[in-house]
């Protein structure tokens, strides 16, 4: 495996690798790598000749409140992790390359960004578009592999290949969750150890919503305050938001009819969170 940090030398790369036929996967990721990332990893290998993956903590997606300054990182042991895993080239690139002195350029997606964590988080979407297109465009992957746990972040990256025409597959893989339910994500190493226990919380919370549903519940109403309620029973959990809304478009939904995207993010000490579920009618 080589790890590179400049766009020339992923282009070198390229180039000795590219001359046969074959599949090129790029799995995209901040670093701080877990089982969620790996599980990403190993369908890259399964699917593709080439796996790279990037790492890079993108500023351009987080606002000025916001752990950029403090977002895990462990290149060393990252590094590590994808040569295991059997990934061939690391992309670490540098914020100097990726934004030099006068950067002006960015990607704007209507509609899907407005809800969820767009309203929260109001330049996420726009620096996570920018940084995604770019890695396309110097890795120019077959196929790039995203994680369902940012299910607003996938449906958004799969409409950005859709309308400008990108010619990747993104392909979006479940899950991964601890043993009592917690979603993997390297923000979990922000959490004490009661506010990790407190986490669990989350996906109990979804499951319960998931029960009612079977049990005949469809008002988004009644499931969106339900889940609040039984969050919002943990005493260490700050809501954010619970919503149901549409998997594609992550529109609003006032009933659930076929499939929607049950949607949380809450705050446990530093720790921003967020969980879903796609709920689906009998
Ligand atoms: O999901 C992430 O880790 C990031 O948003 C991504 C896709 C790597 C872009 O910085």
């Amino acid at each position: 495996m080589q790890v590179v940090h400049s766009k020339a030398e992923v282009l070198a790369w390229l180039q000795s690798v590219r001359a046969g036929n074959g599949t090129l996967g790029l799995v995209p990721t901040m670093g701080a790598l877990h089982a969620g990332h790996m599980s990403l990893v190993a369908a890259s290998v399964a699917e593709n000749t080439h796996t790279v993956m990037s790492l890079f903590v993108n500023p351009a997606q987080f606002g000025p409140e916001e752990d950029l300054d403090n977002y895990p990182s462990d290149l060393e042991g990252d590094c590590r992790k994808a040569e295991a895993a059997g990934v061939d080239l690391v992309y670490a690139g540098t914020v100097d390359e990726l934004y030099p002195t006068g950067y002006a350029t960015y990607v704007i997606q209507e509609q899907l960004t407005d809800g969820l964590c767009g309203t929260d988080r109001p330049i996420h979407f726009r620096g996570m578009l920018t940084i995604v297109l770019k890695l396309f465009n110097i890795v120019r992957p077959d196929i790039a592999y995203f994680g369902q746990k940012d299910a607003q972040q996938a449906a958004v990256v799969t409409r950005m290949a859709r309308d400008l025409d990108i010619g990747v597959t993104i392909c979006v893989l479940p899950i991964v969750r601890e043993p009592d339910g917690l979603a993997m994500s390297s923000r979990n190493a922000y959490l004490s150890p009661a506010e990790r226990a407190a986490a669990a919380v989350l996906y109990q919370a979804l499951q319960e919503a998931e029960a009612a549903v079977a049990g005949g519940m469809r008002s988004a109403g009644e499931i969106t305050r339900r889940v609040r309620g039984r969050i919002e029973s943990e005493p260490l959990a700050e809501v954010d938001y619970v919503e149901l809304v549409d998997c594609d478009e992550i529109s609003p939904l006032a009933e659930l009819t076929g499939r929607g995207l049950l949607a949380v993010a809450a705050r446990f000490g530093k720790a921003r969170l967020i969980d879903n579920i796609v709920l689906r009618t009998p």
